[in-house]
């Protein structure tokens, strides 16, 4: 396995190679360089694997950049809610226009919905124009494929059903210098009756600990202080290692990496989340001060038609617990409005929910068809009309209680990561609390990057206006 990875590592970089030859010449002749723009849809994996395209791309000799009127475009695809897919049938329209206008351009499609058959079915009919087409398995072959397509002139497709493999030690482009995702597994066994991210994602697997200590600790000598440990569950981290190891265990390691000042994870799946876990989170003050739990209802009978694998009662101890170790922590959620057969009752133990836990933040959404998960065809489903008003009902709510917990440290002294100028206000900062919270400050952009102390003044709207103490 090991030497199979290192060899598949090798023969990706032996692609690069060639295609950089391809279109240095190519860009010679026309006297222009070669373009490239990833476009990236869904979550925080895919935004991390995009990084990794656009590291192959720069390897190859792409020069990247910010619009689609580029010599090569690929979309990164998601597909958890058919509006994610529309999106992208949307702009495909749009592309075919621009590659109409350059004879150079190409157009890839990768990441979950490419997992899907009918789509990529629909694709090979309608939009012929694509040139490469792979999934969420193989996005470390991307020079490969790009290599095969300027070979053969026809649509390139590589797709695979499920991996078992990790290719580690390929290109990536970050797109912060501080602060960074690290994906500490792939894949997702749960199987939530309403999601379809197991079935393009794969089995869950685990990367080994030395891996991600070895990558957070050059990310550290490059110059980050913040990571963000990525995983649809991170809480069954380990599991199905060789010598298995816990989440916690694995946290804690990564607490002791010196240089390193803030560590953030997500996902939590309330039905993993253990005690250990909760005392290293009191343990180090480098683990952030908060904790992204989904819910996805607060009703027990949906929760278990979700196949959740816990109660309203068991959700609510688990937070309960949760803010009595940790004070402070700040709480946000997801939650799905108009699962099939939710009626009122149900939907008002998850309004409920919400205003006991008070979350500083949710994520609603209603409830999205996925065609081949359990729920698709369960009966019951709930008119439109109604989940639109139930939605906006729990929008309300949600909204009066986030406004109401923002402000929560106004007066307080916080340690802020400063990561950007204030867009709008010339001579400010905007920087990131612990508990994930905006806070804006007088400062210039050689403190980006840094973590400063910052006095919380004033909450105005969902942020904080402060001034640096020292
Ligand atoms: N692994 C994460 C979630 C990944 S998907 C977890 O279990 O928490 C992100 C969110 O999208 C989910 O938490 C859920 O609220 C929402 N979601 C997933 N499938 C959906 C569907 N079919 N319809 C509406 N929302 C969905
Ligand atoms: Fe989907 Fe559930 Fe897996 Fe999250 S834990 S990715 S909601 S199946
Ligand atoms: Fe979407 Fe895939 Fe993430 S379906 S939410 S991009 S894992």
């Amino acid at each position: 396995m090991e030497q199979l990875i290192t060899n598949e590592t090798k023969q990706q970089y032996v692609y690069m190679d060639k295609c950089r030859e391809i279109i240095k010449k190519k860009a010679e002749l026309r006297k222009k360089p070669f373009t490239a723009n990833i476009k990236t849809f869904g979550c925080q994996m895919n935004a991390r694997d995009s990084e990794k395209l656009e590291g192959i791309l720069e390897n190859i000799g792409y020069e990247i950049v910010d619009s689609e009127d580029a010599d090569f475009v690929l979309y990164n695809t998601c597909t958890v809610r058919e509006n994610a897919n529309l999106k992208v049938y949307g702009r495909l329209g749009h592309l075919k226009k621009e590659k109409e206008k350059n004879p150079d351009m190409m157009i890839a499609l990768c990441g979950c919905m490419m997992q899907e058959e009918t789509v990529v079915e629909k694709i090979k009919e309608s939009y012929r124009f694509v040139d490469i087409i792979f999934g969420t398995h193989n996005i470390y072959k991307l020079a490969q494929l790009l290599y095969e397509r300027f070979q053969t002139e026809e649509m390139v497709i590589d797709l695979l059903k499920d991996t078992d493999k990790i290719v580690e030690d390929l290109p990536s482009d970050r797109k912060y210098s501080f602060k960074a995702g690290v994906n500490i597994m792939y894949g997702c066994n749960n199987f939530c009756s309403y999601c379809i991210v197991p079935y393009v994602r794969g089995r869950e697997r685990s990367r080994k600990p030395e891996d991600i200590i070895n990558e957070i600790k050059a990310l550290v000598e490059d110059g980050v202080v913040e990571v963000m440990l990525l995983g649809q569950n991170v809480n069954s981290y380990g599991k199905n290692l060789s010598t298995p190891m816990t989440f916690a265990q694995l946290l804690k390691e990564i607490t002791e990496i010196e240089g390193l000042e803030r560590i953030r994870f997500m996902t939590s799946h309330p039905k993993d989340l253990s005690d250990e876990l909760i005392e290293v989170m009191k343990s180090s003050p480098k683990i952030c001060n908060h904790l992204h739990l989904p819910m996805q209802s607060g009703s027990s009978r949906v929760l278990k038609e979700m196949n959740r694998h816990y109660t309203k009662e068991g959700y609510l101890a688990l937070v309960d617990k949760l803010k009595q170790s940790i004070p402070n922590l700040a709480l946000t959620t997801d939650i799905i409005v108009g699962f099939p057969g939710e009626t009122e009752e149900d939907f008002l133990d998850t309004l409920d929910v919400v205003k006991q836990v008070e979350f500083d933040n949710a994520y609603t959404f209603i409830y999205s068809k996925r065609t081949g998960t359990p729920a698709a065809t369960m009966e019951n489903q709930v008119p439109e009309d109604v989940v639109k008003e139930r939605f906006n009902r729990l929008l309300a709510e949600v909204q009066k209680i986030a406004a109401k917990k923002t402000g929560s440290l106004t007066g307080k002294v916080e340690t802020v990561l400063v990561e950007e100028k204030n867009s709008h206000e010339e001579g400010f900062v905007t920087g990131r609390l612990s508990n994930n919270s905006l806070v804006h400050f007088k400062g210039d952009s050689s403190l980006i990057g840094t973590i400063q102390t910052v006095a919380l003044d004033e909450a105005k709207g969902f942020y904080y206006i402060g001034h640096m103490v020292d």
